[in-house]
């Protein structure tokens, strides 16, 4: 047979396959040959789909929803979403503001895709979630890395980035992969800095419901942008409602950038299946009693994850949300493995634990350790860590 080898665009020759995918394959691949590994690698809660959401999506089948539909989304589902944020983030915004996607990794792909041209720029604070930079590079733009304090917003250090090619600033508070929440007055100076110059500002709030200390979160909008000028909220139904499989989150923008997004997927996907945006609905009628329940257990094993890590390295920052563990490896424990993703390997191999490497992120010499899993196995992986280490 004759073996061709075929040259990829170079638009997809310049980015790498996530990471953390690529590795829960080779660990799927370990525990179908019956190794038994504790998975604090995925940002996944382990809870199953609420029942509602469940009974929702197998009723809109059963009903007959398996049609085509509107490309930004069906009205009920937009209108909730509006309501949400209305009450949420006191946001003056309708429906027409609110577009739906096939979670919130195409709403990003679509928005570089949708705003950036050729080598603009796109500033992301380091330590960023892995598939900010190479969505950007998918759209031909340039990511540019900034510094923060181990997580901690820093608006001046924004600010000196800030180039005539800048078209966005992306903020994921809470964050994957620090769990820290930015600060609200480096917030409303990095709003100020888009608005002055006319920048977007991504605001990811995937791990919205997840804030363990407030009440209420509020991302950049809430704070000082309520009429969305220049904040993009996007979100997911992934993380809150365990909904990991459905595909399903939106965006929440200004009505030009709706029209632009409504061009783009009417070519792409489409449209989100009804009998998603079906159990979507549920979700959100449902959200007070899911979040609290969420809140609660996560708070839980938030505690218990970060006592124990801080056993194994004493400098890790206490989570504020979202459900991970950023901890720094200690100069001794480099200086043997030779780096973060050598000790994740080693790690993997002897306590069988799959944990990520801080590099991945941005931040080499750290470690993300994913708390959605439950008590027994937090304290069975961290045990097997300090045992190895
Ligand atoms: C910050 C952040 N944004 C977006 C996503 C993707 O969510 P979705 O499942 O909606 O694509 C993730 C998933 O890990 C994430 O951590």
């Amino acid at each position: 047979m004759k073996i061709t080898t075929t040259k990829f665009a170079s638009r997809i020759q310049n980015v790498s396959e996530s990471k953390s995918v690529q590795l829960a394959s080779v660990i799927a691949g370990l525990k179908a040959q019956g190794e038994e590994i504790i998975s604090f690698n995925v940002g996944e809660p382990d809870f199953p789909t609420p029942k509602v959401i469940i009974e929702a999506t197998k009723k809109a089948l059963d009903e007959g929803d398996t049609r085509y539909a509107l490309v930004p989304g069906q009205p009920f589902l937009r209108e909730a979403i509006a309501s949400k944020l209305i009450h949420d983030q006191k946001l003056s915004i309708s429906a027409k503001n609110v577009f739906i996607s096939n979670g919130s990794k195409q709403i990003l792909y679509s928005l570089f895709q949708l705003l950036c041209n050729s080598n603009d720029e796109v500033i992301i604070p380091t330590p960023y979630w892995v598939s900010f930079p190479e969505a950007v590079k998918l759209a031909g733009a340039n990511p540019v890395f900034v510094e923060t304090n181990r997580g901690r917003l820093d608006a001046d250090i924004i600010e000196k980035a800030i180039t005539p090619r800048t078209k966005i600033i992306i903020l994921n508070s809470p964050s994957n992969p620090s769990g820290l929440i930015y600060d609200c007055g480096e917030i409303k100076k990095v709003l100020a800095m888009a608005k002055e110059n006319g920048i977007y500002i991504i605001s990811d709030e995937a791990y919205e419901a997840l804030v363990f200390e407030s009440k209420q979160f509020l991302g950049p909008a809430g704070i000082a942008d309520q009429g969305l000028e220049r904040t993009l909220i996007v979100q997911s139904f992934s993380k809150t409602f365990c909904m990991t499989g459905f595909r399903i989150g939106y965006v929440a923008a200004n009505e030009e950038i709706i029209a632009g997004l409504n061009k783009f997927q009417s070519h792409v996907c489409g449209n989100i299946p009804v009998f998603i945006q079906k159990g979507a609905l549920a979700a959100l009628e449902n959200e007070d009693e899911i979040k609290r329940y969420m809140r609660e257990e996560f708070t839980k094993r938030r505690d218990l994850a970060y006592s124990l890590c801080k056993e194994i390295f004493s400098d890790t920052p206490k989570p504020q949300g979202a459900f991970y563990l950023f901890p720094k490896i200690q100069d001794e424990l480099i200086l043997k493995f030779g780096s973060d993703e050598a000790l994740a390997l080693h790690i993997l191999k002897e306590a069988k634990v799959a944990l990520l490497p801080g590099s991945y992120f941005g931040v080499p010499g750290t470690l993300r350790v994913a708390f959605a899993n439950s008590e027994e196995n937090i304290k069975k992986g961290l045990s097997a860590i300090k045992d190895i280490l």
